[in-house]
């Protein structure tokens, strides 16, 4: 057995749930966020803030919200308050029911999922609050999924204020990329909405490489990492201005100078993680796909990896994904159904659609997947097989 050292002194510093102490560029943010929260932090009975935190893919609003949510508790306590804070997750939770059900427990209170009304459950939910005299902070993170399934759902987060009457228990934190949501909503929800508001930038280059200089620091062992591998994964990402991609492509070129058994991150193996995950490509994406989503997209690898072209037919697709489905056991949803999770798919960029031109019977839609081969796309599902089957 090789007793090579790995380039890693601790590879779980670059996972994106990590969450630093040292956050470059993103200082002022962070104090902006504690500072609006500040009454609530004194005055948790009194007081209640509403703050509408946005910016790009990869800018840290989930990390800022995370840190800040992680020493406010401790802060309320030197006031003698008990302030909580919850983060949850729309693209997951994609409902106010499930968001609250989820919160009650979290309190440590328990609540059945099912034959309770949405008012009932708001009501425990604020009696747990009251009776444990506790505010919570909520983090409604990728709120603009939420909103844009159920466009009432931001009409109810700016109303239970009210709906809490007499003391103060809930503040909320909506997380996402872009306002564009709040256009969705009606101009009656839009003008309760005076909210504070922060917005952040993409990194740029330099931003990026000050991240990954403090990031490397813990994650690779002294001399593994090569100055110009982290200028060029910098340079690579600023295109984005996401650090979770540069993060990313540094995690990637450690694993492949640890598979080269090279003693040092070059910047050739970050040229080749570039060339292994394209941005676009989000592993993370994957987990939060339904599971017939998931299906079509094992069935479209499938063929792809079996087949020459670089393309599919819709036609093709539904036959294999049916055949898939009745191989585990479970029924196939119809072609319409099949047709908007294609959609979807394509909307998020991890499949590609173009109608056929001449050539083939008809126009039809050819399907291709633009950013990963198929075999990473499966090596990917893969884990993921087992939550198919559920
Ligand atoms: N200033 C920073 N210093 C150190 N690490 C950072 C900084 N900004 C972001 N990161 C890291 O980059 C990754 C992505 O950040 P984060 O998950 O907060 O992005 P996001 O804005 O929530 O993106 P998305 O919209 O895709 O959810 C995380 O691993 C985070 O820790
Ligand atoms: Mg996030």
């Amino acid at each position: 057995m090789s007793t090579r050292r790995s380039v890693f002194r601790n590879e779980t510093v670059l996972v994106p749930e990590f969450i630093p102490s040292d956050t470059p560029h993103r200082d002022e943010q962070a104090k902006a966020l504690e500072m609006y929260f500040q009454g609530v932090v004194e005055h948790s009975e009194r007081m209640s803030q509403n703050v509408l935190l946005s910016g790009p893919v990869g800018s840290g609003k989930t990390m800022l919200a995370k840190k800040f949510g992680s020493s406010l508790e401790k802060r309320a306590m030197l006031y003698g308050n008990r302030v909580k804070f919850f983060h949850v997750n729309c693209r997951i939770d994609r409902s106010l029911q499930a968001i609250f059900t989820k919160g009650l427990r979290f309190l440590g209170h328990g609540y059945p999922s099912r034959g309770f009304s949405f008012e009932e459950l708001l009501q425990s939910f604020f009696e747990a609050l009251n009776g444990d005299r506790i505010h919570l902070v909520i983090a409604f993170d990728e709120v603009d999924s939420l909103v844009s399934s159920d466009a009432a759902s931001l009409y109810t987060i700016t109303r239970l204020r009210e709906i809490s009457q007499d003391s103060q228990v809930l503040s909320s934190l909506l997380i996402s990329k872009t306002l564009d949501y709040l256009k969705m909503v009606d101009l009656s929800t839009l003008s309760s909405l005076q909210w504070s508001s922060i917005s952040l930038d993409p990194y740029s280059i330099h931003q990026l490489y000050d991240i990954l200089c403090s990031r490397s620091q813990v994650a690779f062992n002294e001399g593994c990492i090569e100055d110009s591998s982290l200028e060029l994964a910098a340079e690579i990402a600023s295109a984005y201005g996401d650090a979770r991609y540069a993060l990313d492509l540094l995690y990637r070129a450690g694993r492949m100078a640890d598979m080269a058994e090279s003693p040092r991150v070059a910047p050739e193996f970050v040229r080749r993680a570039k060339a292994s995950l394209p941005p676009s490509f989000r592993k993370d994406e994957l987990a939060y796909l339904g599971r017939h989503q998931r299906l079509i997209l094992v069935a479209i690898s499938n063929l792809l990896k079996k087949g020459e072209s670089t393309y599919v037919t819709i036609g093709e697709v539904e036959k294999s994904y049916d055949a898939l489905c009745e191989s585990l056991g479970i029924p196939p949803n119809h072609h319409t159904q099949l047709w908007s999770d294609v959609n979807e798919l394509s909307r998020k960029g991890i499949i590609e659609t173009q109608i056929s031109g001449k050539g083939l019977r008809g126009r039809t839609t050819m399907i291709g997947l633009s950013m990963v081969s198929a075999e990473q796309l499966i090596d990917e599902l893969r884990g993921m097989v087992a939550d198919v089957r559920s």
